[in-house]
């Protein structure tokens, strides 16, 4: 077993340009499948381009990008899905930061939708980004196949639902009355944040129909990943400042949030973070030398200071 994140190939400078390029090639997609629309009803698709384009470091996209990548899928089909995932994330976004959730003003460096916009505006953003991300996912430029097309709409919709993300929402919203332990902490970041990180993995294998092995070691990987991931933004909420992290810090501990820091202290916490990133790598063994970009990402999801 790996003891730490430590991957000795790891060029953070080449890793950097392969972000900005998935995340250049996601931000063109959605900047197309989310057009402006004139008209009084017109400030919505406002709040969602607002809450959607121009930030965030677009780890999930990365992960669609570089799954189908090993697939050898189609890129175009591959942004599309990459592009839907992020829409459900950037709703997944809107809705935490409203004042009835983590009551946050500032994202991505930037005031949240909701105070740009206004609460209502705000939740119909999130909502129209979530419907639109399944739109997108039901069209058949998505994939050919109409089946392939059928499990990723359920892949993402489990993902997004009760037994997934929001699901961990509201776990996290009653966290501070039931006292959880390490293994319902765990359980309650894999549904919030490891769903969505799940399944922005399996995506490149579903278009690339994938094996079955191929298909368990891509879960073992995000499920490692996802876990290291939301680690580190406990993390950064303790140890960062909102300058550099481009979100307020400091709140988890003051909204009563049970996160691996608040159990463990922040050494012991990252410490399980990167020994979850050497794992996470592990499981790409498999892929040899084409599993590295996604190797890379787990290093830099540990490491990251925003
Ligand atoms: C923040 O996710 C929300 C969590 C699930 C912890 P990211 O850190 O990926 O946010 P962006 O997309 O880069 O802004
Ligand atoms: C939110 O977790 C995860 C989501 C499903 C959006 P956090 O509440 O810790 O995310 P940040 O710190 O606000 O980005
Ligand atoms: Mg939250
Ligand atoms: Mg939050
Ligand atoms: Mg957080």
């Amino acid at each position: 077993m790996a003891t730490s994140s430590q991957n000795s190939n790891f060029n953070r400078k080449k890793f950097e340009a392969q972000l900005h390029n998935s995340a250049n090639e996601v931000e063109r997609t959605l900047d197309r499948l989310l057009k402006k629309v004139s008209g009084p009803e017109g400030r919505l698709m406002e709040a969602v381009r607002y809450a959607s384009l121009g930030g965030g470091k677009r780890i999930r996209p990365f992960l669609t990008l570089h799954t189908a990548a090993l697939f050898n899928v189609d890129a175009a089909q591959a942004a599309r899905v990459a592009a839907a995932i992020e829409m459900v994330h950037c709703y997944s976004l809107v809705h935490d930061d409203l004042p009835s959730m983590d009551d946050d003003d500032l994202r991505r460096g930037q005031p949240t939708c909701h105070i740009k916009f206004d609460d209502a505006t705000a939740i119909l953003a999130g909502d129209a980004l979530l419907a639109r991300a399944f739109e997108v996912l039901s069209n058949e430029q998505t994939h050919q196949d109409a089946a392939v097309r059928i499990e990723l709409v359920e892949a993402l919709a489990k993902a997004a639902g009760p037994q997934g993300m929001v699901g961990g929402q509201m776990l996290d919203l009653v966290a501070h009355q039931h006292n959880l332990d390490m293994s319902e902490v765990a359980r309650l970041q894999r549904m919030k944040t490891g769903a969505l990180i799940d399944v922005a993995c399996m995506a490149g294998g579903i278009l690339g129909k994938a094996t079955e092995h191929a298909r368990h070691m891509l879960h073992g990987y995000a499920r490692d990943l996802g876990l290291a991931f939301q680690i580190t933004d406990d993390l950064l909420d303790v140890e960062g400042n909102a300058e550099t992290v481009g979100k307020q810090t400091g709140k988890d501990a003051g909204q009563g949030k049970a996160t691996f820091v608040s159990l463990l202290g922040v050494d012991a916490a990252r410490e399980q973070a990167r020994l979850l990133s050497g794992q996470a790598q592990e499981h790409l063994a498999m892929f040899e030398k084409k599993g590295e970009p996604l190797r890379d990402l787990a290093h830099f999801v540990v490491e990251r200071l925003s």
